[in-house]
């Protein structure tokens, strides 16, 4: 069990020794350590059980503190991140040598955000470097949007979680690249892309194999819970499961067929924000409850947030 407080001089002294804390962030909760110290960021991989070439999302306090570990930044990504950050937006940028190559998988870009947490903000701007942070789950698994998740699962292996409540947003940031001057959006997330094509005119969407990703944030069995999950347009055959064995995530009104208590709404006012917000925590809370074999997701509208929660159902139920 980790310690969990507020207490952001706890969590820089544990960050200046090159030890990892886990941080709120408003999108989902991540795993930190020093982005400079490369003790740090081979902990950062030990402890997710993640593999080497999965490259880490650098957290900084602000452009200014970026600018001093990145090459350049296009004139559109800048236009961009002044308009939205801080915020669930992550943007590819050519890194110097101030950030290791183990922090990029070797990758000559790095991935780098401004997160909107006062806490973690607070937490960023007394440091004097920034913070690599994948989110605070074991490699593959769902998502923490609460402390308590990443105590459950990282709890044994690190100190201090440092919290600040649930994450308002719910799914991770959108990933966006500007290589060869296209805008193109590597993993859809908590900055809907409509308000991106506002401000960039058309972007394009990478569809990604899962062996050569450019974002392995994109590979297929991404963000799955251990049971199956099916979304309810692949739910014709359910006759081999007893109604105590469906878990529902509900977007709308409760399926009367199944009992209540293996059903999580979402929302039932048809909002998508309210979903994004509580689709990790209802996944793993049906995940959890040892009678439920299956679960099912009820259909979202794919507009704003709506396209990252889709994304994620469709990984989750990949095989
Ligand atoms: O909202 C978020 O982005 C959260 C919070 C904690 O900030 N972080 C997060 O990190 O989702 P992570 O590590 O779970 O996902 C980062 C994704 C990975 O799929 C990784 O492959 C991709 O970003 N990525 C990182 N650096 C990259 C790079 N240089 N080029 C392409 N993809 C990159
Ligand atoms: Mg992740």
């Amino acid at each position: 069990m980790a310690d969990i407080g507020e207490d952001i001089v706890i969590a820089k002294q544990l960050l200046d020794s090159n030890g990892l804390v886990g941080i709120p962030t408003e999108t989902v909760y991540g795993l930190a350590g020093n982005a400079f110290n490369e003790d740090a960021v081979l902990e950062i991989f030990k402890v997710k059980q993640r593999p080497s070439f999965d490259p880490l999302i650098v957290h900084a306090a602000g452009l200014d503190q970026i600018k001093s570990f990145v090459k350049e930044i296009p004139e559109q990504a800048e236009l961009l991140v002044k308009e939205l950050w801080p915020g669930p937006l992550t943007v590819l940028l050519k890194k110097n040598s101030e950030i290791p190559d183990l922090v990029t998988s070797g990758l000559d870009t790095v991935a780098v955000r401004v997160p909107r947490h006062p806490l973690t903000l607070s937490l960023l701007n007394s440091l004097d470097y920034p913070l690599a942070a994948p989110s605070a789950n074991p490699f593959g698994y769902i998502s923490p949007t609460k402390a308590i998740h990443v105590d459950q699962q990282l709890g044994d292996s690190i100190n201090y979680i440092l919290d600040g409540g649930d994450c308002h947003i719910g799914v991770e940031s959108t990933i966006i690249s500007f290589e060869n001057d296209i805008p193109t959006i590597l993993r859809l997330g908590g900055q809907p892309i409509e308000r991106l094509k506002e401000m960039l005119g058309e972007v394009k969407i990478n569809k990604h194999s899962s062996s050569q990703p450019d974002a392995p944030g994109m590979m297929k069995s991404h963000y799955a819970p251990s049971k199956k999950l099916i979304l309810s347009s692949q739910s014709g055959s359910l006759k081999e499961y007893l109604a105590e064995e469906i878990g529902v995530l509900v977007f709308g009104q409760i399926h009367p067929e199944i009992p209540k208590f293996n059903q999580y709404v979402l929302s039932d006012i048809g909002s998508v924000d309210e979903a994004a917000k509580n689709l990790f925590s209802a996944m793993r809370e049906l995940d959890q409850k040892s009678h439920i074999r299956i679960i099912i997701a009820d259909a979202i509208p794919n507009t704003g947030l709506g396209k990252a929660i889709n994304d994620r159902l469709k990984r989750a139920s990949a095989e």
